[in-house]
């Protein structure tokens, strides 16, 4: 089974993930590494336990990662506007039990990475923060992970902080571009690919009706997160972008991929923009993009599938 580690910023869809995750045979959930995002650093790593302790899993450990960008000095964007100022909808629930292991994110991920050489898949549902600390701190990184597969980007489409960029990537441009170009086995799905995994209100209102502990909880918190939808997108529905990612490390065939080099955005009104180049072509001289290794980039979704698994998961 491949050992999978959850790099994540809970936030609604993140719970989503997680719950998929655990109820999934074909991984194996090694440890959950927090990150801000939909939320500060700190309560990311609460909600992790709390979730974990929901779905009775307080076994597998939590790693705190970074509360501040790879160059320290950015300032935060967090997106408590769509998934409520706690990160899941709102609710009081009451805090952990549980405590954070007395490890970073990123040496956590290293150590782990070093231990099962080759076989450890990190999937990363927030910015890009901590797997870049991870490639500062060990310079072997890219080659013993063997995987990650990221939630990030918008290509050929407009992003969801500004017409430009998508979030993860946006709250940690600089991040970004070291985890894109370090030469790591790297599968991104992007803004292209999750907006059109939509779980309508229909499944929504399925959801509520099942008498499944995970899903009794899930439709609970979900009701911001649909508001949130109607009224910035007007979609019926919601997208499922982190559940999308993680359900690309349980079966890759559930999408497919180019591959090419992505560069990042990192100053300007299109801070965050992910720039794609598929077309091998050496540009002369610019050797910004000459040279730089590749990566996998999904590019359809089997979007029935996610939603069928999803649900019964
Ligand atoms: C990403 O941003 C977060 O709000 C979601 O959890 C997801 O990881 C989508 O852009
Ligand atoms: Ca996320």
């Amino acid at each position: 089974r491949k050992k999978v580690i959850i790099d994540t910023d809970p936030g609604i869809d993140d719970a989503m993930a997680i719950f998929v995750a655990l109820n999934s045979p074909e991984i194996e959930v090694i440890g959950l590494t927090t990150i801000y995002g939909n939320v500060y650093t700190e309560l990311a790593t609460k909600n992790a336990l709390h979730l974990l302790e929901i779905a009775g899993r307080a076994d597998i450990p939590v790693a705190e990662g970074s509360h501040v960008t790879i160059l320290k000095g950015t300032k935060l964007r967090i997106a408590d506007f769509v998934h409520g100022s706690d990160g899941l909808g709102n609710q009081n629930f009451p805090p952990p039990k549980g405590k954070a292991i007395d490890e970073s994110a990123a040496t956590f991920i290293v150590e782990k990475a070093k231990q099962f050489a080759g076989e450890v898949t990190v999937v990363a549902l927030g910015p890009l923060t901590n797997i870049a600390l991870a490639m500062e701190l060990d310079p072997e990184f890219s080659k013993t992970i063997g995987q990650i597969i990221i939630l990030g980007g918008a290509f050929s489409v407009n992003g969801n902080v500004n017409p430009a960029a998508e979030a993860n990537i946006f709250g940690d441009p600089d991040a970004a571009d070291i985890v894109f170009t370090s030469g790591a086995d790297i599968l991104t799905v992007g803004l292209n690919v999750t907006h059109q995994v939509i779980f309508t209100d229909a499944d929504f209102e399925k959801l509520t009706q099942s008498k499944g502990k995970l899903a009794q909880y899930l439709s609970n918190i979900l009701g911001i997160y649909f508001s949130y939808h109607h009224d910035a997108y007007g979609t019926q529905g919601v997208y499922l972008h982190d559940p999308t990612a993680l359900l690309a490390a349980v079966d890759p065939s559930l999408l497919t991929y180019t591959e090419g080099v992505i560069r990042v955005q990192t100053s300007g009104i299109t801070r965050g923009m992910t720039v794609l180049d598929n077309t091998r072509k050496t540009y002369g001289e610019v050797t910004e993009w000459s040279n730089k290794p590749t990566v996998k980039i999904a590019v359809t979704v089997d979007a029935p599938a996610i939603l069928r698994i999803v649900m019964e998961r």
